[in-house]
């Protein structure tokens, strides 16, 4: 069993979450346990305000640390691992949210107005993690993708007739065009390789769409395939 306790000043909108699809039945499940904590409730001002000016004159406000440190205390346990949204963090990927599928008891901050105060993010912080490069106006919608990005690695969460080892990013290639019936749709036909029954040209074909797919949409990740194949000696 997962558990994700989530700080945020809305934990109502994550409701979507909870309840629909694979996070939902994860849940029901007992596979997946989410605790919502907000932040609100911890602030000690006659008026719950929990932001306030930013020091040297910048733009905004920012959620005071010591009202988000007491949220926080509320829930941290000896072995949890506290992950912050964050535009200024580490690029989320496959590979972390496979490693975040390994961590049993997670604390996600989600972060609002201008962010939070950086004594919590350097003190109190194991992870700092955006999910792109841009700016939202909350740490909830980032937070959800890192829960449903990472569930999907636990245990029990993909049945078995989903493979995850075939999704795009699980290696470097983005995954094949993919079709289902029927075999010819306002006259575009399903390529015969597909439908042909050999094993060895349905695979080859797979393999040849997503390396022409990753070299179309992403030639990042087409460089490093190639560098890999090198390295590998395969060309
Ligand atoms: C308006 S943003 C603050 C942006 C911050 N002033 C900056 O320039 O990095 C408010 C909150 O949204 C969340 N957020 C915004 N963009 C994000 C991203 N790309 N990835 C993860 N969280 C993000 C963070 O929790 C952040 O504290």
């Amino acid at each position: 069993m997962n558990k994700v306790t989530i700080l945020s000043l809305f934990p109502e909108s994550f409701e979507f979450l909870k309840t629909y699809g694979v996070i939902g039945k994860a849940i029901e499940n007992g596979l997946l346990e989410l605790e919502f904590v907000n932040i609100r409730d911890f602030s000690n001002d006659k008026h719950n305000h929990v932001d306030d000016t930013v020091y040297g004159g910048a733009a905004g406000m920012l959620i005071k640390p010591y009202v988000l440190y007491r949220a926080l205390m509320s829930v941290k346990k000896p072995g949890s691992k506290v992950a912050f949204m964050s535009a200024t963090g580490s690029l989320l990927n496959q590979k972390l949210a496979i490693d975040f599928a390994e961590i049993k008891d997670l604390i996600i901050i989600c972060g609002h107005y201008e962010g939070i105060d950086a004594r919590i993010t350097n003190h109190y912080v194991d992870y700092e993690i955006s999910i792109g490069d841009y700016v939202l106006t909350g740490g909830e919608i980032p937070a959800m993708v890192l829960i449903d990005s990472m569930a999907r690695f636990i245990d029990g969460v993909v049945g078995k007739e989903e493979s995850l080892v075939t999704d795009s990013h699980y290696n470097i290639l983005l995954q094949q065009d993919e079709y289902t019936k029927p075999r010819v749709f306002n006259g575009y036909f399903v390529p015969n390789e597909l439908t042909s029954g050999n094993h060895k040209k349905i695979k080859q074909w797979n393999r040849k769409s997503a390396i022409e797919k990753t070299k179309r949409v992403r030639a990042d990740l087409y460089e490093k395939f190639l560098r890999e194949e090198n390295k590998n000696g395969f060309n």
